[in-house]
């Protein structure tokens, strides 16, 4: 049976990926793409998610989110991402448009629809997750579980402390994790080795098809632009969390008690405190990626490349 997902982005180079192999995956049923602020703002997120749609002729329903944190001020990722947030490729016109629906609401409606066999997957900040969970707190109890790409054990990379999906939203994130929702997280600790290298690159362009090339193009400008974080070749980071839902054989996982820090003036504000030696003896509440196989993840990936026009 396929897996029914709803993929939460905010487009974005490692996002575009992740969208790729979400959309063409054998054994995903990618329901509907929700956007939301975060790598830039929330026109220019939407945006590139539509034109890598448009691009590669996926079609499925996009939905534009929440354009702001819950609380912060707005904290984008241009040192990363550029000015566009997906600097690197060039697209054509763009047709496809945007469905009327807040992103919120559908995913409101959509859940409380469902036999509660729809995994979420969040792969930018949380706000669009941790509003609908305010706005109608009975889908709490409809969501299957939660794979998502934020925190880390250790360092993050938008602060010391913190990892930019969580550091863009931290009081969303909180919200999400003190949930109960059953949460699996993709952190720095693992992404930061799923590493696109030359090798990787030339091997995804060789496929010779649109979305080979547009791997291509995305992560030869991350292999340049990811110097700000001091790592050697640019990380697919959000691909994980999708690449989890079908092999999750391939990785290496811990559960364990999770908290986010949400003091906006301490020094941690947006670190995922990961009780990994169980110095709080409280109850695990994410499962979270420590390690992850690189041969069969990049077969995956080309597999999925494979599959697109
Ligand atoms: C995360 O932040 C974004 O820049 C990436 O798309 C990824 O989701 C990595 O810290
Ligand atoms: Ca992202």
């Amino acid at each position: 049976m396929k897996r029914k997902m709803i993929l939460d982005c905010d487009t974005g180079h490692d996002d575009a990926i992740a969208l790729m192999v979400a959309a063409r995956h054998p054994d995903i049923e990618l329901l509907g793409v929700t956007v939301v602020a975060g790598n830039q703002t929330l026109p220019k997120t939407l945006k590139n998610t539509l034109n890598v749609c448009d691009h590669l002729g996926l079609d499925v329903p996009v939905y534009g989110g929440m354009s702001l944190p819950l609380v912060r001020e707005q904290y984008v990722a241009d040192d990363v991402h550029g000015e566009s947030g997906l600097d690197g490729p060039v697209f054509g016109e763009c047709h496809k448009k945007a469905e009327p629906l807040h992103a919120v609401e559908y995913l409101i409606n959509t859940l409380m629809n469902s036999d509660g066999d729809i995994t979420l997957v969040p792969v930018g900040p949380l706000s669009n997750i941790a509003m609908a969970m305010r706005l109608e707190p009975k889908i709490i109890g409809k969501i299957q579980e939660i794979v998502l790409m934020g925190g880390a054990i250790g360092l993050g990379n938008a602060t010391p402390a913190a990892e930019f999906n969580i550091y863009a939203d931290p009081e969303a994130a909180h919200i999400v994790f003190s949930s109960g929702v059953p949460i699996t997280m993709m952190g720095l600790d693992l992404t930061n080795t799923a590493l696109a290298d030359m090798k990787v690159i030339e091997r995804m362009e060789a496929i010779g098809n649109k979305a080979g090339k547009l791997f291509g193009d995305i992560m030869r400008f991350t292999f340049r632009s990811q110097a700000v974080n001091g790592l050697e070749a640019g990380p697919v980071h959000d691909v994980t969390a999708v690449t989890y839902l079908v092999a999750p054989e391939m990785y290496k996982t811990q559960d364990m008690f999770v908290e986010v820090d949400t003091n906006r003036y301490g020094p941690g504000y947006g670190r995922t405190l990961c009780d990994a030696n169980d110095r709080f003896h409280k109850k695990p509440n994410v499962t979270v990626g420590l390690a992850i196989d690189h041969e069969p993840f990049w077969d995956l990936v080309e597999n999925v490349l494979r599959r697109h026009i």
